[in-house]
């Protein structure tokens, strides 16, 4: 069974069509793509997907559920966590509050937790900021942990907020263009990371433009054009499909 299947899905902005009765489906276990020329929808189609945006149309189940009536954060608390294309990261907060932030429904959210088992939060806060380091570390953010999110690149700001929704542990992760503003050698170091991730059992769908990323990432490539699904395979196969390449030309 798959652990993200999606069907019909639907969104008009105005008379534009940004998603055209599209469908994806994503294996538990895989790392899947999601290609296709700038405007073709594919941040529509995440921002259906976790219902940001409320689709016209359509169906998704996530891990055997219907997910499409739920509220975004309650999709996030189901196991499907995504990144947005430009990072949304709080400036005035330092790296580590943001990652904090993250896990901020587990610990001390509840006053009489808080009362009666001081203990057991510090605790779980403990366990928490060592999880956030680890994590940090393993996106080169580390020594950036006590800076404001503010000083960070554009790029730096897309690692912490895939490194922040690893902080839940979700069955899902969703990225939107992970590898935008982030510089090749770390790149190199993302792509090792998010193979490691997914031995250790996370399921990621990707956007992405780079397409050396996608083609050593991928299990299976979705191909987007125009809202529309153009083609899906193996990324070979994707490689050297002409219509993929034709949508890639015409844009
Ligand atoms: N909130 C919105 N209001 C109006 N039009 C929108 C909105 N969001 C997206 N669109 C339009 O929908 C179409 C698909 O946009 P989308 O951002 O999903 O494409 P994309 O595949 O992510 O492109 P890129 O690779 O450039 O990020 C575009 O024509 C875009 O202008
Ligand atoms: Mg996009």
């Amino acid at each position: 069974m798959d652990l993200l299947a999606a069907s019909g899905l639907v969104k008009s902005f105005g008379g534009i069509k940004a998603v055209d009765n599209a469908e994806i489906t994503v294996a538990p276990g895989s790392i899947t793509g999601l290609i296709g020329p700038n405007g073709a929808g594919k941040t529509t189609l995440f921002n259906l997907l976790s219902n940001f945006i409320r689709p016209d149309k359509g169906r998704v189940i996530f891990d055997g559920e219907p997910i499409q009536e739920l509220q975004s954060h309650k999709i996030a608390q189901q196991g499907m966590v995504r990144t947005f294309q430009v990072a949304r990261t709080l400036s005035r907060l330092s790296v580590m509050e943001n990652m904090l932030l993250a896990a901020q429904s587990q610990i001390g959210e509840n006053f009489w937790q808080v009362q009666l088992q001081p203990y057991l939060i510090k605790k779980q806060e403990r366990q928490l900021q060592q999880q956030a380091m680890l994590l940090l570390e393993s996106v080169g953010l580390a020594h950036m942990a006590y800076e404001y999110a503010g000083a960070l690149s554009g790029g730096q700001r897309k690692l912490l907020e895939m490194a922040r929704a690893l902080m839940t542990k979700p069955k899902l992760i969703l990225l939107d263009e992970p590898a935008a503003g982030v510089n090749p050698t770390l790149i190199n170091q993302i792509c090792d990371r998010i193979q490691t991730w997914n031995r250790e059992g996370m399921t990621f769908l990707i956007i992405e433009h780079n397409m050396d990323v996608i083609m050593s990432l991928c299990d299976r490539v979705w191909v987007l054009a125009e809202g529309r699904n153009l083609a899906v395979g193996t990324p070979s196969e994707i490689q050297n499909n002409p219509e993929v390449l034709t949508a890639y030309l015409g844009q």
